[in-house]
C-alpha cells in the first residue's frame, strides 16, 4: 500500500496552529554557547539557592517519609502546605482564608494557565498591563481570550486608559471578563502600583463585574519600607480577586511550588482543571518545601536575598545613570528583577544582534506589549549577573545604542 505524508498541520486545532514560540525562549537559542553578559535572563541567581539546606531536607524527606513524598497526592494539595500558605497571605494581609479557597501549582504558571481556562470564553476580553508578563499572555492567549492592553505609567495601569479601554470594548459588544495585573515591581517593567490607585482599580472592577487576576511573584523582594508596607488587592477586596504566590523566587524555582486563592466557587473549579492537567504538583517538591517552612529557611534567608537584588539593582541604576544614551529613560524599581529601558526613537530589537556581538543580551520590549506597541522598549534583569557584570554589561550595550544613533544621523 501506498504510504501518504501525514499533514500534521491539518491535525492541529485552532489554537494548535495559532501558537508561536515565544520570543525571549527563541532569543534563549540564538544566544546558544555564546559568553555573553546576560541582562536577558529573567530566572533567580542559582547563587541564592540553598543547595546544602534543601539537599539535606530531601534525604530526609526521602528517607523518613518516602513512601507519602513518593505517592500520589490531593489535587489541592498536601494540606500541612495549604495551612501554611493561609499563614503566609495572612501575613500579607489577606485574612481568614479557609483552606477551600487555595490550591497548590505546578508554578504559578500553572496557576495562570488554570484561571484563564476556568474563567475565559474564546474571545472574551482579556486586560492587561502595558507591558506585561509574557507567561500570563500565553496563558490567557491559549483560552482564545482577546488580548487589550492598559497603559502604565511609573505608578503603574493608569486609570483613565483602564476606563478607556473598558468602554470602548463594551461600544463594540464584547465582554470584559478579566484584568491581569502585577502590582509589584512588575516583570518586565519593575513598575509598582501606587496605592491609590490599587483602590480605584478595584473600584472600577466593582463597576464593571471584572474579575482582577492577581500575580504576586514577586512580594517578598523589596528593596524600601515603603515598597514592603503594599497592600495586596486581595487584602482589599477578596471577592473580586484571584491572587497567585510562588515560592519560586525566594526558595528554588525548579521545585515548581506555587499557589493561587480565590473565592470559594471558583478555587473548586480551578481544582478541577487542574485534576484534568497533572492530578497533582509534584509530592516530593510539596513535602520539600515545607520542611523549608517548618525550618524557617525562607523566612530567614528574606533579608539577604533583597539586600543581594538590591545592590545589584543599584549597580544597574548607576551603570544606566553613566552611559545610558540622552533621551532614553528607564523604570526605578523597589523590587524585583526588571528595569524596562526606553530608547529614544530608536529599535531595540534591530541592535540586539550588535549587542550580543559586544557580548551583552537583553530582551527587546516589544512581545510585552500585546498591542505591538514597546519596539523602543527593552528590559533589563539584573538577577543573574554580578555588579561588575552588570556596570560592564550596560556600558557595552549602551555603547551599540548610542553608535546605532550616531549612524542614523549620520
Ligand atoms: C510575573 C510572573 N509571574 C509568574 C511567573 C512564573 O513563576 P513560577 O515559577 O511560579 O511558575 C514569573 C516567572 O518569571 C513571573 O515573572
Amino acid at each position: 500500500m501506498l504510504k501518504t505524508a501525514i499533514e500534521y498541520n491539518e491535525m492541529l486545532s485552532v489554537l494548535g496552529r495559532r501558537l508561536q514560540p515565544n520570543a525571549i525562549r527563541k532569543l534563549t537559542l540564538l544566544l546558544g554557547s555564546k559568553e555573553v553578559i546576560s541582562l536577558a535572563a529573567g530566572a533567580p541567581s542559582f547563587e541564592t539557592f540553598p543547595i546544602e539546606e534543601i539537599a539535606e531536607i530531601s534525604a530526609r524527606v526521602i528517607r523518613e517519609r518516602g513512601r507519602f513524598a513518593l505517592q500520589y497526592g490531593p489535587t489541592r494539595g498536601q494540606s500541612a502546605l495549604v495551612e501554611a500558605v493561609a499563614d503566609i497571605l495572612h501575613t500579607r494581609g489577606i485574612d481568614g482564608c479557609s483552606t477551600s479557597q487555595i490550591v497548590m501549582t505546578t508554578g504559578s504558571q500553572q496557576g495562570l494557565d488554570l484561571i484563564a481556562r476556568v474563567i475565559l470564553d474564546p474571545g472574551d476580553v482579556a486586560l492587561v498591563e502595558l507591558p506585561s508578563y509574557i507567561g500570563g499572555i500565553i496563558a490567557l492567549h491559549n483560552a482564545q481570550a482577546e488580548l487589550v492592553g492598559v497603559r502604565q505609567d511609573d505608578d503603574g495601569i493608569i486609570i483613565g486608559d483602564l476606563r478607556e479601554k473598558i468602554n470602548r470594548a463594551r461600544a463594540e459588544g464584547r465582554r470584559v471578563k478579566c484584568l491581569y495585573t502585577i502590582p509589584n515591581f512588575q516583570n518586565p517593567s519593575g513598575v509598582t502600583l501606587a496605592a491609590q490607585r490599587r483602590n480605584e482599580l478595584l473600584d472600577i472592577a466593582d463597576e464593571h463585574d471584572l474579575l482582577i487576576i492577581e500575580d504576586d511573584a514577586y512580594f517578598d523582594l523589596h528593596f524600601t519600607d515603603e515598597a514592603s508596607r503594599m497592600v495586596p488587592l486581595a487584602a482589599l477586596r477578596p471577592d473580586r480577586v484571584v491572587y497567585l504566590g510562588t515560592f519560586s523566587k525566594v526558595l528554588a524555582p525548579g521545585l515548581r511550588t506555587a499557589w493561587l486563592r480565590a473565592p470559594e466557587e471558583i478555587a473548586a473549579k480551578v481544582e478541577i482543571a487542574k485534576e484534568g492537567a497533572d492530578l497533582s504538583s509534584s509530592v516530593l517538591d510539596q513535602a520539600i518545601v515545607i520542611e523549608s517552612i517548618r525550618e524557617g529557611l525562607i523566612e530567614r534567608r528574606l533579608p539577604e536575598l533583597r539586600k543581594f537584588y538590591r545592590v545589584r539593582c543599584a549597580a544597574m541604576l548607576d551603570a544606566l545613570e553613566r552611559f545610558a544614551p540622552a533621551g532614553s529613560r528607564w523604570t526605578k524599581p523597589t523590587g524585583g528583577f526588571f528595569i524596562l529601558m526606553e530608547l529614544a526613537g530608536t529599535d531595540a530589537t534591530t541592535m540586539l544582534m550588535d549587542a550580543i556581538e559586544s557580548g551583552v543580551a537583553y530582551v527587546p520590549g516589544q512581545p510585552f506589549f500585546v498591542d505591538g506597541t514597546g519596539a523602543n522598549t527593552l528590559r533589563l534583569a539584573y538577577s543573574k549577573e554580578s555588579t561588575e557584570a552588570i556596570a560592564d554589561g550596560v556600558e557595552r550595550m549602551c555603547r551599540v545604542f548610542k553608535s546605532a544613533k550616531a549612524q542614523a544621523n549620520a
